[in-house]
């Protein structure tokens, strides 16, 4: 019965219960750095793996409380089980470190969020991992970019921040059929509009900071697929340590709670945000998925419930014309990150993506002029009173 809940309810019900302890409504946050234990045969055979329960907070599950978050998400992700982390960075680097090793081969987007280009561009290969950066939603070029030591196939889709978009169920099986994991950041469509595990692909990661926190007052990550390769994450994990703290846990619970009723909102509102920037004389191109002058609109509507809170556009006059618009915001803030409640506005090639070399930066499609937008859940004529007060000059 618990599993065949909608999602609506699994947002607000998964993985909480009454405290058996005392009762608490709320799940509570368990700020422990260790548990007791009962006697020395109970310590033992926790660290055994002989019987479940808590150690220590570094080694998973951490706490009840980042056990409540893993299991809402797993829910809502259709996963079997997951971990938690202090970023969506340390959850990325996590999966890389658990899948590859020297002389092992990485195919990822080409169009990734920066600091997802620098771990791979510049720190894995500095252990030997050679990487490939591919237009993912070009199916004959990932082909032909298959290695014999191909071991993992990144994609970021919708992409940050061209919102590219590729077809999740093919990349999956074509990483089947090498042995290699598949593994999506769905960090930009969130589970309730894109679910790529039972699409077939191996793991999910997000920047829980974005919507899952959904509030812009917290920094966390999380990875969710099959036990087995999540067994094989933990020795990472316990390792190396980036692992959530128990306050960003139980505010990821908390901003689940009501991820149905943002995202409907979020996309609602950048549907018709897009509409008017299409219309805008200001304004030269527009990309968001649900719009049909979108490439890979298709593919989007074939994998997608709905399309999320993301849009990028050029301003007509390049990137003075983009600082001028940014700088003459009023209600939007100008600010990175993005999936908040409020409408984030900011230059992907001087913000998030100025690592990303320019040479790179143009071939895959950010340019100068592109202006990303993270539109809220603030009354929508008020998001686009305040764009359209800053495009009159
Ligand atoms: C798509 C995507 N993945 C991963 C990350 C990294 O997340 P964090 O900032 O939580 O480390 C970001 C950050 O913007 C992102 O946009």
């Amino acid at each position: 019965m618990k599993n065949e809940r909608k999602f609506d309810t699994l947002c607000v019900h998964a993985g909480e219960g009454p405290d058996p302890q005392h009762g608490a409504h709320a799940t509570p946050i368990y700020q422990t750095s260790t548990f007791v234990f009962k006697d020395a045969e109970q310590a033992a055979a926790r660290f055994a793996g002989k019987e479940q329960g808590y150690i220590y907070m570094r080694v998973a599950p951490h706490t009840p409380t980042h056990a409540a978050f893993v299991e809402k998400i797993t829910a809502l992700e259709g996963a079997e089980t997951g971990l938690p982390f202090a970023s969506g960075m340390a959850a990325i680097t996590a999966v890389a470190l658990a899948q590859l090793k020297k002389g092992d081969h990485l195919i990822s987007s080409d169009v990734v969020y920066g600091s997802t280009y620098s771990l791979f561009a510049k720190v894995l290969t500095k252990f030997g991992v050679e990487v490939s950066f591919v237009n993912l939603a070009d199916l004959e070029r990932v082909k032909a970019c298959i290695q014999p030591n191909t071991k993992m196939i990144f994609a970021e889709t919708p992409a940050n921040p061209t919102l590219t978009v590729c077809d999740i169920a093919e990349l999956a099986k074509m990483a089947r059929e090498i042995g290699a994991l598949s593994v999506v950041d769905n960090t930009f469509a969130t589970p309730y509009f894109q679910r790529a595990l039972p699409l077939g692909t191996d793991v999910v990661v997000h920047s829980s900071t974005k919507y899952i926190g959904g509030h812009g007052d917290l920094l966390g990550g999380v990875v969710v697929g099959g036990a087995d390769f999540v067994k094989r994450m933990k020795p990472i994990v316990h390792t190396t340590g980036g692992i959530m703290a128990p306050l960003e846990a139980w505010l990821c619970i908390r901003g689940l709670k009501t991820l149905h009723l943002r995202m409907e909102r979020h996309a609602s509102n950048a549907m018709a945000v897009a509409q008017f920037l299409e219309a805008h004389p200001r304004i030269e191109w527009v990309r968001y998925p649900m719009l049909p002058s979108h490439p890979q609109h298709a593919i989007a509507q074939k994998q997608m419930s709905g399309f999320g809170g993301m849009i990028s556009f050029g301003v007509r006059g390049g990137l003075e014309a983009g600082r001028k618009l940014m700088n003459r915001v009023e209600l939007c803030s100008l600010a990175v990150s993005l999936g908040t409640v409020d409408t984030l506005i900011q230059h992907p090639a001087s913000m998030t993506h100025a690592t990303v070399p320019r040479e790179v930066r143009r071939k895959i499609g950010i340019t100068d002029d592109m202006v990303r937008l993270s539109v809220g859940v603030e009354d929508v004529a008020d998001i686009i009173a305040d764009l359209e007060q800053a495009l009159a000059w």
